[in-house]
C-alpha cells in the first residue's frame, strides 16, 4: 500500500467524519470526497501544540494567512497581491457570498452540469437563479466548457459563470485558451467568472495548473478564484478557505466581512499544508496517480464496459455505465443496494449524469480492489 494511502481500514473505521459515519460498517465508502490519509506530519504537529496549548479560541491572524495564501497560489501563473486575498470559512462560503456581494438580486449565474451537485443550490440560496449550460461530451474524451452556449446564456442576460476548475466530477482541467475565450466574453458582457478552485493543488504528478486568474489580462478584471487546503490535505471539517479576488477595486468581497468566521484550527493547519507539507503533497498525487493504474486495470477485468477517461487532478473518477443498461440511471444506488459500495450519485451532478457514478479512490489498494470487484459481481448479475 502506498504511503499515504495505507491507512488499514480497521482505523478509519474509527473516524466519526460522513465518510465514515454515513452508512453501516458493511458498506466500503468511496462516496463523499475526503482522503483516506493521516495528516501530513507538519499539519498533525502544529495541531498537537495547539491543543496542549489549550490555543482553542478565535482565529484571528488573516493578514498572515492572506500572505500564506498568496504565496501558495502564486505558482499558479501569475503573482497574487497578498492585498487580494480573502480567508473564509469555506469554499461554499466564498462562492455564494462573492455572487450575493458582486451581483443584483436575481441574477443568472452559468453553471456547467455535470458539476458539483451544490453549485445549483449554491446559486439559488443567494437569490439567483441557476442558468445550466452542460459541458459537451465529447464521448470519451475530455468534456468541454460549451463557450458558443455560455456566450448565449450572458447574451440573455446572465450575469456570472459559476465555473469548476479543475472541473468536478470529470476531472478536467479547462485548457487555457478556453479560459481567456471565457474571460472574454465575460469582459464583453460585463459578467463575472467565480471559479471554484478547490482541486487546484490536486494535479496528478507531471501535470500543471493554472488558475483562471492567470489566463489574461481580463481574466483578472472580471474574475475570482477561489480555493483551500482542504480537500488536498483533507482538512474540510476544519473551516479555512480562500478567495484571490482578482478585481479587489471593482469587487467588494472584503476580509472585514468575511474573514472572522474561519476556523482557527483550519488555519493553523493550511499554513502547515502550504508551508511546509509540499513535500507530502507530491507523495500523496504520486499515490493517487497509481490507483489509477490500478483502476484502469480492475475496470477492465471486472466492468469491461465501463467507460472513462483518467482525471487530470483530484480523486474522483467519473464512470460513465451506461454499457450497463441493467443498472438503471443510477448506478450507484444499484452499487449501494446490491454490492455495498457507496458512491456518488451520477444524477446528483445533473441529468447529463444519467448512467455515471463518481468513484473516490483516495483509499487503500485493497479498499479500491474489493470495491470495484463486488461492482463488477454484482454489474454481471443484472446483465
Ligand atoms: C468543486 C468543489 N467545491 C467546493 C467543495 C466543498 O468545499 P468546502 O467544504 O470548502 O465548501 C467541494 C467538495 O468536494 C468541491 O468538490
Amino acid at each position: 500500500m502506498p504511503f499515504p494511502l495505507n491507512v488499514p481500514e480497521s482505523a478509519l473505521r474509527r473516524r466519526r467524519s460522513q465518510k465514515w459515519v454515513a452508512y453501516p460498517e458493511d458498506v466500503l465508502p468511496l462516496f463523499v470526497a475526503e482522503t483516506d490519509v493521516l495528516l501530513a506530519p507538519a499539519i498533525r504537529d502544529r495541531l498537537a501544540a495547539a491543543v496542549a496549548d489549550g490555543d482553542t479560541g478565535y482565529f484571528a491572524e488573516i493578514e498572515r494567512l492572506s500572505g500564506v495564501c498568496a504565496r501558495y497560489y502564486s505558482r499558479f501563473g501569475h503573482e497574487v497581491p497578498e492585498d487580494s486575498v480573502v480567508p473564509v470559512n469555506d469554499v461554499g462560503v466564498g462562492v455564494r457570498e462573492s455572487l450575493a456581494r458582486i451581483l443584483p438580486a436575481g441574477s443568472g449565474v452559468v453553471y456547467t452540469p455535470p458539476v458539483y451537485m451544490p453549485f445549483a443550490p449554491w446559486i439559488r440560496r443567494v437569490g439567483m437563479a441557476p442558468v445550466a449550460v452542460p459541458l459537451i461530451d465529447h464521448d470519451g474524451e475530455a468534456p468541454r466548457l460549451d463557450l458558443v452556449g455560455i456566450e448565449r446564456a450572458l447574451a440573455d442576460g446572465a450575469r456570472a459563470v459559476l465555473l469548476s476548475h479543475p472541473h468536478n466530477p470529470t476531472g478536467v482541467l479547462h485548457r487555457p485558451d478556453e479560459l481567456a475565450t471565457l474571460a472574454d466574453l465575460a469582459s464583453t458582457h460585463d459578467a463575472v467568472v467565480v471559479s471554484d478552485e478547490i482541486w487546484a493543488p490536486l494535479t496528478m504528478p507531471g501535470v500543471g495548473f493554472r488558475s483562471f486568474l492567470a489566463a489574461s489580462d481580463s481574466a483578472r478584471e472580471v474574475g475570482l478564484a477561489i480555493s483551500s487546503a482542504s480537500k488536498a490535505f483533507n482538512l474540510a471539517g476544519l473551516k479555512c478557505a480562500f478567495v484571490v479576488n482578482g478585481n479587489p477595486e471593482r469587487f467588494h468581497v472584503r476580509r472585514s466581512a468575511l474573514s472572522g468566521a474561519v476556523g482557527h484550527f483550519g488555519a493553523l493547519a493550511a499554513e502547515a499544508a502550504l508551508t511546509e507539507s509540499l513535500d507530502w503533497l507530491d507523495e500523496l498525487r504520486t499515490a493517487l496517480s497509481a490507483n489509477l493504474d490500478l483502476m484502469d486495470t480492475l475496470l477492465a477485468e471486472h466492468l469491461p464496459r465501463a467507460r472513462w477517461r483518467r482525471p487530470d487532478a483530484g480523486f474522483v473518477a467519473w464512470i460513465d455505465l451506461r454499457g450497463y443498461p441493467g443498472l438503471g440511471d443510477d448506478p450507484a444506488a444499484f452499487f449501494l443496494d446490491e454490492g455495498r459500495v457507496a458512491l456518488s450519485n451520477g444524477p446528483a451532478f445533473g441529468t447529463e449524469g444519467r448512467g455515471f457514478a463518481r468513484v473516490n479512490f483516495a483509499c487503500s489498494e485493497e479498499l479500491l480492489t474489493e470495491a470495484i470487484a463486488r461492482m463488477g459481481r454484482v454489474a454481471s448479475s443484472r446483465s
